[in-house]
């Protein structure tokens, strides 16, 4: 089949690479000309494990191509996917649906004939359905236009084994006349030929399935985050309590990793989307309970904060704190709402001499907070420490060497931040290990 993929972001340049993977004939297209030329040349602009691979095999086969003109997007398919952002509005907890709606009105009025839009970014409800009509207003006789909506639930890090082999593939059509499952059936033939469940459901409905799975999987890592307050307090354990609980199948052990919380570009910013949207249907109460999901969330981070300036002797002014980690999760570059720089940021701003250091993350670091130090490696972000951080739970991190990074370190405080770290071994090695949710 052929296709467009519109707008090449972390969403937008996974799926055309995998659509070509798959056998379809994929052109991406992006208004930043930057970003164009770098896929063009094989590159990805962002770190994604095994992208770049199907990125540079596909376009070597030629089914995979980038452009930045809307008028080729128009000539080269009639099944469009849309790709593009949808952040957090500025002073407001609503998403900012702009881009979307640009969309729509730079390729409608080129169309001509039938054409399909699969939205896949993250929306409010009822989105779709103003799309649809704007669709119809911009294409007048020329063109049919019908808009699908076809969310995506990959996860940065595992973004191609997602977009490959997805858990469920989620379609919202329209009522009456529709082309969009026939073709989807198409688009995702290798996927259902495996028997992966395909969901055919309104628009509405689409659009609220991705939101409610990213509102339920913040309010498992919420849960469990409140419950490690009380841990602490009580003197228990956090991750023997969340093994114990996660083996009721009905509660699982996935997402119950206490810690420094969830960041990223999503979770954070689609729970208060979610909330802004039903504060303008008026069902103000029905999401609620997502503030204090939220407010729990953001509390990790000041209560890690507080940790650190009080195993620094009360102030972290003048302090040598190290933060291992700063991209939002392992696996990833991505910096926004980082729960790692967040804390790196605060000490900083404390008066701590911050140093960080991310595998993958540091580029995207340093823009966002230039002041802080970003070391070369892990064992010269440990020397002279005061007291470590971990802040993300890249592997290199989990398999540090207790006693050799003792040798490092001024002194031999840690808190590890995401319950990763064998603490039998750290105390071992003479280190003084404070880990959240638990009285070690
Ligand atoms: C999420 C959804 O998982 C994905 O389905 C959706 O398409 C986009 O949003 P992503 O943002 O890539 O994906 O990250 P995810 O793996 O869900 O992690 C989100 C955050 O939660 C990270 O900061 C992570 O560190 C944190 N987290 C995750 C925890 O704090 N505890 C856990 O147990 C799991």
């Amino acid at each position: 089949m052929r296709m467009t993929v519109i707008g090449t972001g972390y969403l937008g340049a996974t799926h055309a690479a995998c659509m070509a993977q798959l056998g379809h004939e994929v052109l991406g297209v992006d208004v930043d000309q930057s970003k164009i030329d770098l896929l063009k040349s094989g590159e990805v602009p962002f770190y994604e494990p095994g992208l770049p691979e199907v990125l540079s095999r596909n376009l070597e086969s030629g089914r995979l191509n980038f452009t930045t003109d809307y008028a080729a997007v128009a000539e080269f398919a009639n099944v469009h996917f849309l790709g593009v952002g949808t952040p957090q509005k500025r002073g407001s907890y609503a998403a900012d649906v702009t881009y979307v709606r640009a969309v729509i009105e730079s390729l409608v009025p080129l169309l001509e004939g039938d054409h399909l839009i699969l939205g896949k970014s993250t929306v409010p409800v009822g989105t779709a359905a103003e799309l649809q009509e704007l669709a119809d207003e911009l294409a007048g006789d020329k063109a049919n236009v019908e808009i699908a909506w076809n969310p995506e639930f990959l996860r940065e890090g595992y973004a191609v084994k997602d977009t490959l082999t997805p858990d469920r593939i989620v379609l919202g059509i329209r009522k009456g006349e529709s082309s969009a499952e026939e073709i989807a059936r198409e688009v995702y033939a290798t996927a259902i030929e495996a028997e992966t469940p395909f969901l055919v459901m309104d628009l509405a409905t689409s659009e609220l399935v991705k939101v409610s799975a990213n509102a339920f999987l913040a309010t498992k890592i919420s849960f469990i985050n409140a419950v490690s307050e009380i841990c602490e307090i009580a003197g228990a354990d956090v991750t023997q309590l969340a093994d114990a609980i996660g083996l009721d199948e009905r509660i699982g052990r996935k997402f119950l990793g206490a810690g420094l919380g969830f960041g990223g570009g999503c979770l954070p910013k689609d729970i208060r989307a979610f909330m802004a949207r039903a504060g303008e249907l008026g069902a103000d109460q029905a999401l609620t309970f997502l503030r204090e999901v939220d407010a729990i969330n953001m509390r990790r981070r000041d209560h890690m904060v507080q940790l650190a300036k009080h195993a620094c002797g009360g102030s972290a002014l003048g302090k040598n704190i190290t933060v291992l980690g700063a991209s939002f999760k392992p696996n990833s570059d991505d910096v926004r709402d980082s729960p790692a720089l967040s804390v790196a940021g605060s000490l900083s701003l404390a008066g701590g001499e911050v140093t960080v250091y991310d595998p993958q993350g540091m580029d995207n670091a340093r823009k966002v907070f230039p002041t802080l130090t970003y070391a070369e490696s892990t064992d010269d972000a440990l020397k002279g420490a005061d007291i470590v951080i971990l802040a993300t739970e890249w592997q290199e991190f989990r398999e540090i060497d207790p006693v050799r990074a003792a040798e490092l370190v001024a002194d031999k405080v840690i808190i590890d931040g995401r319950n990763v770290l064998p603490v039998q071994a750290w105390q071992d090695a003479g280190w003084n290990l404070t880990a959240l949710g638990r009285s070690l």
